[in-house]
């Protein structure tokens, strides 16, 4: 990571709501985490993005104190997981993919609920969620049952209930996940919004790394291993300013013919993807001269996907 920590009292020193070190855990002979290292500045709007299965979710349950990890270590909020979980616990927020509401209660009653749970005086519970109903749009929906919202409500309600207690660092699993796209654009507005007014730090996890654009930070993940870390513009544009893709019926052929000026494309089947370097290179000329030859040519800006796919072409990290 770029920031540096400072180590001299007294300096500059930039705070972390999250640290890990080494950060392992283990299932038998699987290891879901892998040593991960990672430094999240407070405030920040970090994504951790990585498909199913690469370590996600095990990695939010250690930073809320579920599980434990088998190795390194790992503190919220300047607080050990191991060796403070209580106050972990009250520092954080928590959505996880399965929701935590009451659906036989109603949107207020669910909130109401939450604040009983957190000893907030009720006074304050009504403010709080005055304030939260209003900046998700759901004021018109309070005295509704939870069971009869559509699933972008209720995720949305998932979410106002985590920050109820004013987390210092909210925790996001998957936010956005079996959502339409509308309901995907809409949550991603409003944990914007809850950024702005609340200044919290929060660390999302989703495998739909297009939508991670909006991160300060992301880092990627594969199968438990730290992959690849940076601001999401840097780490696009650090690709190059198009993605030519290329369908060949012979692909190795097409291969070959370009890379001495495009490099080592990626090669899925019959697809070839290049990185092209700069807005000037002669793309016009490329195409004439590729168009009978291939079945299909396209060029597109690189988002982070291929941020990933480009990622995923380097070694894996070999074992000590
Ligand atoms: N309790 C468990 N016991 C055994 N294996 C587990 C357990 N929890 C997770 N795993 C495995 O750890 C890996 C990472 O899982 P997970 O953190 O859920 O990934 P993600 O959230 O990124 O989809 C997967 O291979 C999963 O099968
Ligand atoms: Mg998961």
């Amino acid at each position: 990571m770029a920031i540096k920590k400072a180590e001299q009292p007294g300096s500059d020193k930039t705070k972390y709501a999250i640290e890990a070190s080494q950060v392992g855990k283990s299932y038998g002979d699987l290891r879901a985490v892998d040593r991960l290292d990672l430094s999240i500045p407070e405030a920040q709007f970090f994504g951790l993005l990585g498909p199913n299965g690469s370590g996600k979710t095990t990695t939010l349950h250690m930073l809320s104190t579920l599980i434990r990890p088998t190795e390194g270590t790992l503190s919220v909020a300047g607080y050990d997981v191991v060796k403070s979980p209580v106050s972990v616990r009250r520092a954080i927020g928590l959505v996880f993919q399965e929701s935590a509401l009451d659906r036989n209660l109603t949107v207020d009653e669910n909130l109401r609920f939450v604040g009983a749970l957190y000893n907030l005086p009720e006074h304050v519970v009504r403010e709080r969620s005055q304030e939260l109903l209003e900046l998700f749009d759901l004021t018109t929906r309070r005295h509704a049952r939870v069971g009869t919202l559509s699933g972008g409500l209720r995720r949305t309600l998932d979410i106002a209930r985590g920050v109820l207690h004013r987390p210092r660092v909210l925790l996001l699993d998957e936010p956005t996940i079996g959502l339409d796209v509308i309901n995907r654009r809409t949550i991603w507005r409003f944990i914007e919004r809850l950024r702005q007014e609340e200044n919290m730090t929060v660390l999302l996890t989703t495998h739909y790394l297009e939508e991670a654009e909006g991160c300060d930070q992301v880092a990627f993940i594969r199968k438990g291993n730290l992959i690849g870390q940076g601001k999401p513009k840097m780490l696009i544009q650090s690709l190059g300013a198009y993605i030519l893709e290329i369908e060949s019926e012979a692909p190795d052929r097409h291969a070959e013919l370009l890379n001495p000026t495009l490099g080592t494309p990626v090669q899925e089947g019959n697809r070839l993807m290049f990185c092209v370097p700069n807005e000037d290179f002669p793309v016009a000329e490329l195409q004439r001269e590729l168009k009978s030859a291939v079945h299909a040519l396209h060029l597109r800006r690189p988002d982070l996907n291929d941020v990933y796919i480009w990622l995923n072409r380097q070694k894996p990290r070999t074992r000590r």
